[in-house]
This record gives structure tokens, C-alpha cells and sequence, in this order.
């Protein structure tokens, strides 16, 4: 073990050059600090759910990188030029040339986030009955899909449900596992293929180029469609550079468009990669297709050309994905989640490895061997970080999961994860190294910590809602 505070804050001592962040902070936002008996009596009020604490009570805020990125001045500036029209906005045509050219996708509908873009684009695309194979379920993503009537089928390979695999392209897709189901369910029953990049519920990993190349491929010979939910391919295209022979010398936004490219339509929570605060799309090449989400919007979200977002949203979000191409400023996004992970791996706290784009994820199992997992380890981890120490993480783990919709059982997932999400452009390296030490804190008083069980259970994402008390 090496103390955390002298080989990565001083990086040359290791013969490596730091990087830094491209940018220099303009205004502050003060932060609260709480005593340990307030935090004792928010987490009971909040049900020991994170999603349920007042932000007002939260010192360092790690619940999550969607919608809490710290915008540019140059996004501000955009947002003064909103055009606030009903219709035809022009910031909408900035944002539709932006996505066209960033992205390659021909035809584009904005929607208010993420899994505004996931419900039109199931509704749209799924038939009831049929199946959905992808690479590990979201949350939101495969919720829209049951609810279109469809069933989401796991087909990512085994190693990214081993949270120790050091594989690099952990998000990748089982060649072998999607030939199968298109072989049992017949091609026709296959609403599309459901690609991420990365993969969240994996912890953040990326798939290969050479992985979605194969995909295209068998995708090809059996008629089916590639459909990507492109809310970290930013982050992904990283990996890509950094790992994949042949890509060193490609640009990000190069990367990108290749990955894109290889793909039918996408979607995205611009609220991550895009680096602004609320945001999506849908952007597909096939025309008809196009018509009927074009349709559905106005039902859904808003007119297509503003899909429930301001104008000002879209022209911040339009700057910003231009700002998420530039290969410094991905280098240091993902350079503090890894200085993050690799304290806590100089420490031997168990986190799935490799870290991934998006955030560092602690593995509950090992940290609370004797909590089961019906007592919601990952759940009483982001508990007990908050009490330390005021850190807000996120459970994804047995209560993201859910229950089985034929049987209502839990459903058991392999890794059980308290994930560390870090907003981009938010927090300095010293709050990565507070982060860290409470994290060790915690770890160190592990025996003494007893499960939960759950007091109330909405129907849907119950994650978000759900109220907790001490086993
Ligand atoms: C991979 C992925 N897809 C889709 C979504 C849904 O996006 P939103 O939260 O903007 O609705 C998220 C949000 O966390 C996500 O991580």
C-alpha cells in the first residue's frame, strides 16, 4: 500500500507527465458541510435513500454525471442567444447541424432527456413480443422497452460481470450469446440490436470498435437493425483511443463518427457526455422512421423542433457537444476518475477494475460479505458514505435491478455496485482525495454494518423512491 497523497499528486516522480484540466474555474458555488447528527437525521428522513436527501444537506454530490455538469462560459453566452419560438427555432438548426455532423445520423429529434428519446424510439420500433438484445439493460432503457411490450435480453460477455476482470473492452457484445438469441427468437422477432456506449451498469465500460464491427456484421447477415444509446460514446471513443490498436493517432470526434457510422440510429441523454443540464435526442437515417418519431414527438415531448427543451437548452447543448469532442478536455474527464479509483485501489478497496469513463463503482459485496443480497448491500454502502462524511454515491445494484415483471421476485444481478459518479467539470482533485479517505473510512468500519430492508416500493425504478430502514 502507498499513501495516496504523494505518487499521484506528483506524477513526475514516477518518470509520468500530470495532466490538467483545459480550463480555469469562473464562479464558485458554495458548498454546505454538515455535522454527523444532521446527517444521521437527513439519511433516516430520506428513507436511507440517496435519491430522497435534500442536495442542501450533501457535501460532495457524486450521485450522479447526468445533467450535473458545470457548463462554459461559452455555453452561458449561447444560452443568451436562445430563440425562444414555438417553432423553428434556430437554435434547433444549430443543434440539428451539430448532431449531423458530430454524430452522422441524417435525421434528428430533439427530446427533453434521455429516456424522452427511449420511449418514442420503443413505441416506434418494438412490436409486442419481441425481443431486444443488448449489452447489459439500463435502467430507463429497458423499462421503455417492456412497456412497449418487448423483452431485453442480456448478451454482453461474461467478463463484465466479474468486477475484478481487468478485460479492457468489458462492454463488449457476446458474438457467440447474440448469434444464439437470433437463432431461437428468429431474426424477425428482433426489434433491433441495443447497443451502449459505454456501458453504465457495467461501471462505465467501453465496447471496441472491432466489437461493433462484428456487430454490424452479424446484424447484416440476418436483417437486423444497430441501434446505439450513444449517452457516453464520448467517454467510450476515450477508451478507444487509449486501447484499441490503430486508434492512437485518431481523434475523439474521428472515433465518434466511425462508431456512429457502423450504427443505424441512436440516442442519447445529452445530460452526460454533452456536458449541459437537460437535454436528448434521437437521431436515425432511415427515413420512414424518421416520419413516425417526428409524429410521436408532438404527442410526447413537444413540437420536432424543440422536443420539450427551451431554445437556449439547445444552443447550450449544441456548444457543448462540440466542447465533448476535444481530446484534452475527455483526457482530463477521465484522468480524475481514474485518479480517483487508483487511490482506492492503492488502498486495496475493492472496485471493479478498469475504471471505467463515468465514475469509480465500489463492490458492496466485498465490502459487506455478510449482508445478503436481499439486504441491499450497495444500498446501505451509499448509506454509510454519506453519514461519514456528507458524499451523496448512487446504489446500482439488486434494487436497480428491480423485480421480475412475470414474477415480481427481485431480480438478482451479479454485481452489486455503489457507484461514484463524477460530474464533469465540477469538483477539484481535492475533493477526489475527501472522496477517497472517506471511502477508506468507511471500508475500515465494514464489519460493524447490518443490512437494510425496504419500508415502501414504488412500481417503476423503484431505486429512485424506494424507503429503506436498518435490518
Ligand atoms: C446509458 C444511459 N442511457 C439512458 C439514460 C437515460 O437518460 P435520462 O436520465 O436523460 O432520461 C441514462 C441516464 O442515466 C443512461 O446512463
Amino acid at each position: 500500500m502507498s499513501d495516496p497523497h504523494t505518487p499521484r499528486t506528483m506524477g513526475q516522480q514516477f518518470g509520468r507527465r500530470s495532466w490538467a484540466e483545459p480550463w480555469k474555474i469562473k464562479v464558485v458555488e458554495p458548498l454546505t458541510m454538515t455535522t454527523r447528527a444532521q446527517r444521521e437525521q437527513a439519511l433516516r428522513e430520506a428513507g436511507f435513500n440517496t435519491f430522497l436527501l435534500r442536495s442542501d444537506d450533501v457535501y460532495i454530490d457524486l450521485l450522479t454525471d447526468s445533467g450535473t455538469n458545470a457548463m462554459s462560459d461559452r455555453q452561458w453566452a449561447g444560452m443568451m442567444l436562445g430563440d425562444e419560438a414555438y417553432a423553428g427555432s434556430r437554435n434547433f438548426y444549430h443543434l440539428e447541424a451539430v448532431i449531423q455532423q458530430c454524430y452522422g445520423y441524417r435525421y434528428v429529434v430533439p427530446t427533453h432527456q434521455g429516456r424522452g428519446a427511449e420511449h418514442l424510439i420503443s413505441r416506434t420500433a418494438i412490436r409486442p413480443g419481441q425481443v431486444i438484445p443488448g449489452n447489459m439493460y439500463f435502467t430507463t432503457t429497458r423499462l421503455h422497452q417492456e412497456l412497449a411490450g418487448g423483452r431485453f435480453v442480456d448478451v454482453i460477455i461474461d467478463a463484465a460481470h466479474d468486477p475484478h476482470d481487468p478485460h479492457p473492452f468489458k462492454g463488449n457484445v457476446d458474438l457467440a450469446k447474440l448469434e444464439a438469441v437470433i437463432a431461437s427468437e428468429g431474426a424477425a422477432n428482433i426489434a433491433y440490436v441495443s447497443l451502449a456506449g459505454t456501458v453504465n451498469m457495467a461501471g462505465g465500460q467501453p465496447v471496441s470498435m472491432a466489437c461493433v464491427k462484428d456487430v454490424r456484421a452479424l446484424c447484416d447477415r440476418h436483417g437486423v437493425k444497430l441501434y446505439l444509446d450513444a449517452t457516453r460514446l464520448v467517454e467510450n471513443a476515450f477508451f478507444i483511443q487509449e486501447r484499441e490498436p490503430g486508434y492512437a493517432d485518431r481523434s475523439i470526434a474521428q472515433i465518434v463518427r466511425e462508431l456512429c457510422d457502423l450504427t443505424d440510429a441512436a440516442w442519447m441523454s445529452a445530460k452526460k457526455d454533452s456536458l449541459v443540464n437537460i437535454g436528448g435526442w434521437l437521431a436515425v437515417n432511415d427515413e420512414g422512421l424518421f416520419e413516425e418519431l417526428r409524429n410521436l414527438v408532438v404527442v410526447y415531448e413537444g413540437l420536432h423542433t424543440y422536443g420539450g427543451l427551451a431554445g437556449r437548452d439547445m444552443e447550450a447543448m449544441a456548444i457543448g457537444i462540440t466542447e465533448s469532442m476535444q481530446d484534452d478536455y475527455i483526457r482530463s474527464r477521465i484522468g480524475q476518475v481514474r485518479y480517483l479509483g487508483e487511490l482506492l485501489a492503492d488502498w486495496e478497496i475493492p472496485i471493479v477494475r478498469p475504471t471505467g469513463g463515468h465514475a469509480v463503482f465500489l463492490d458492496a459485496r466485498a465490502f459487506y460479505p455478510h449482508v445478503p443480497q436481499d439486504q441491499f448491500p450497495a444500498q446501505l454502502l451509499a448509506a454509510e458514505l454519506y453519514l461519514d462524511a456528507g458524499i451523496r454515491a448512487m446504489e446500482r445494484g439488486i434494487v436497480s435491478a428491480g423485480r421480475d415483471p412475470q414474477t415480481g421476485e427481485h431480480q438478482f444481478p451479479k454485481l452489486e455496485l455503489t457507484r461514484l459518479t463524477v460530474p464533469r467539470r465540477v469538483y477539484t482533485q481535492a475533493h477526489m482525495d475527501v472522496v477517497a479517505e472517506s471511502v477508506k473510512a468507511v471500508f475500515d468500519q465494514r464489519a460493524a454494518a447490518t443490512g437494510l430492508r425496504i419500508v415502501y416500493e414504488p412500481k417503476y425504478l423503484r431505486f429512485f423512491q424506494a424507503r429503506f430502514e436498518r435490518v
